[in-house]
């Protein structure tokens, strides 16, 4: 099969979304449409590398980035040609679920949904935020300033090779999360697989409902349950 796959700009649920692509990718040709907040979301979480073995870039396994595609997303026209068996969308952000349910396509990752959806094409969606409830969830690595004591001669700033080791914080455009950062700094300022609680909100779990109204549309709850799509 040939899928494509939209990856949004959310942390959570995208190491399970990784394996299962990995899973599927040794069967079937995935090219991957990023939005730029997938972009540089899935590289703070050190993701980049994996990407490339995923879609290793040849014809239907490449990856479609927001920044080659401008505006108008030309690539999304392989929908219309029916290049495609399936789109999946995983993860999606609430921000992608809301543009989708209130028809909005401004986005790469939105307008192959709409580009799908208008060329009859299944599209499988996993939303990160589903129901009203408590979660946790994984924060990228950070610099803690109630720790940091502020050195004149920073270690993870010497040895960060991506330059992404500021003043004091790590850019998360640039960061890579290799974590070497996190072992050189000898005061522990440096904090690795932080875990936060949060509240879905009341309106993200309303349109998730009006996701599963679509036409075309399918809502899974986990990416595990892709496996059984394809
Ligand atoms: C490290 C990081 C993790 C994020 N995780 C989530 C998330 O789990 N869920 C979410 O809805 N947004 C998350 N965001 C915010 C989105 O990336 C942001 O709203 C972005 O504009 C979404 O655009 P997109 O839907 O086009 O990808 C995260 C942002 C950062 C920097």
């Amino acid at each position: 099969m040939n899928i494509a796959w939209g990856i949004t700009g959310a942390g959570h649920l995208l190491k399970d979304t990784f394996a299962v692509m990995e899973e599927l990718k040794k069967e079937h040709r995935i090219t991957v449409f990023l939005s730029g907040g997938g972009e540089e979301v899935l590289k703070a979480y050190g993701l980049w590398g994996r990407l490339n073995e995923i879609c290793p870039g040849d014809y239907l396994e490449e990856i479609i980035t927001s920044l080659s595609e401008g505006k108008s997303a030309p690539t999304t026209g392989r929908f219309f040609l029916k290049k495609y068996d399936m789109l999946i969308v995983s993860p999606a952000t609430t921000n992608t679920v809301a543009k989708i349910v209130c028809g909005i396509s401004d986005t790469l990752v939105t307008n192959a949904v709409s580009h799908a959806m208008k060329s009859m094409i299944p599209v499988y969606i996993v939303p990160v935020d589903q129901k009203e409830e408590e979660k946790e969830t994984v924060l990228p690595n950070y610099v803690d300033r109630d720790i940091c004591e502020n050195c004149a001669k920073c270690p993870p700033q010497k040895i960060c090779d991506t330059v992404a080791f500021g003043d004091r914080k790590i850019d998360l455009l640039k960061c890579t999360a290799c974590g070497d950062c996190v072992f050189v700094c000898e005061h522990g300022a440096v904090i690795s697989g932080k875990v936060v609680k949060l509240k879905v909100r009341k309106v993200d779990a309303e349109n998730v409902e009006k996701l599963r109204k679509m036409e075309f549309i399918t809502v899974l709850e986990s990416p595990e349950k892709i496996k059984n799509t394809v």
